[in-house]
């Protein structure tokens, strides 16, 4: 579903974040991208998500060339993918319901199908019982599974979050990787950008390794 071909990205002050990267991504994959801070791993995925563009080589998304996606496609790009932030930018004046309820507004789903839809994405990550409350109830935890609801809300076929356990401590970071789990067990692809060695090699997925916008390993963490 991703295949990366020689892909660079130099931005425009000149730095170079990638260089010819390639690696590919089948569907229903769960991988981790991993690498010092400043290796690439944001750009990487900002790249998937048409954010940036690649600077050479190819880079496909479900056989689409994101090299030279148009700004018009993008929203349609959009909606295959979920993703999740380190902190989590939930809207704090929103209920539970109405953060995870937001991207289905968007798209303009009727009322009745948006309640099912987000209803089934805090059964996901279970907050179903947490709908009507404000993100501020909740703990840390909590509202970043509310965020992953939300990211999946739509049914992406591609989720990727960036330190998405960054503000953690082990033991829930533990707890949110078991949802990333959950949400690839039922078909979505999940990519992962972490510098957690220790949370990424308790989980025996394949791991990329970048080191200053090199890919210097693939495979499953040692
Ligand atoms: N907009 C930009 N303009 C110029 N250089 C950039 C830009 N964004 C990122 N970079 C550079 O590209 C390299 C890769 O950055 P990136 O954010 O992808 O790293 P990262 O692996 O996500 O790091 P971190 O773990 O700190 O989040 C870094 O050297 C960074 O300074
Ligand atoms: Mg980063």
């Amino acid at each position: 579903m991703i295949r990366f071909e020689q892909v660079g990205k130099r931005y425009p002050n000149g730095h170079v974040g990638l260089h010819e990267l390639s690696f590919h991504v089948r569907h229903g994959e769960f991988l981790f991208v991993t690498g010092h801070s400043g290796a690439g791993k944001s750009t990487l995925l900002r790249l998937l998500l048409a954010m940036e563009r690649p600077t050479s080589g190819q880079l496909l998304l479900a056989g689409q060339d994101l090299a030279g996606i148009s700004t018009a496609q993008i929203p349609f790009l959009r909606r295959q993918i979920g993703v999740v932030f380190q902190n989590h930018q939930l809207l704090f004046d929103r209920s539970v319901f109405d953060n995870v309820a937001l991207p289905l507004k968007i798209l303009g789903l009727r009322k009745d199908e948006i309640a099912r839809r987000t209803l089934l994405a805090l059964e996901r990550v279970s907050l179903q019982d947490k709908a009507e409350q404000f993100p501020s109830d909740l703990s840390t935890g909590q509202q970043q599974r509310v965020g992953i609801a939300r990211a999946v809300v739509h049914q992406p076929a591609l989720l990727l979050a960036d330190e998405p356990t960054g503000n953690l401590d082990p033991r829930l970071a533990a707890e949110i990787m078991k949802v990333f789990e959950d949400i690839n067990r039922l078909g979505t692809t999940v990519l992962i950008a972490s510098h957690d060695l220790a949370l990424i090699a308790r989980m025996r997925h394949r791991l990329l390794t970048l080191q200053r916008g090199r890919l210097i390993a693939d495979g499953e963490a040692a």
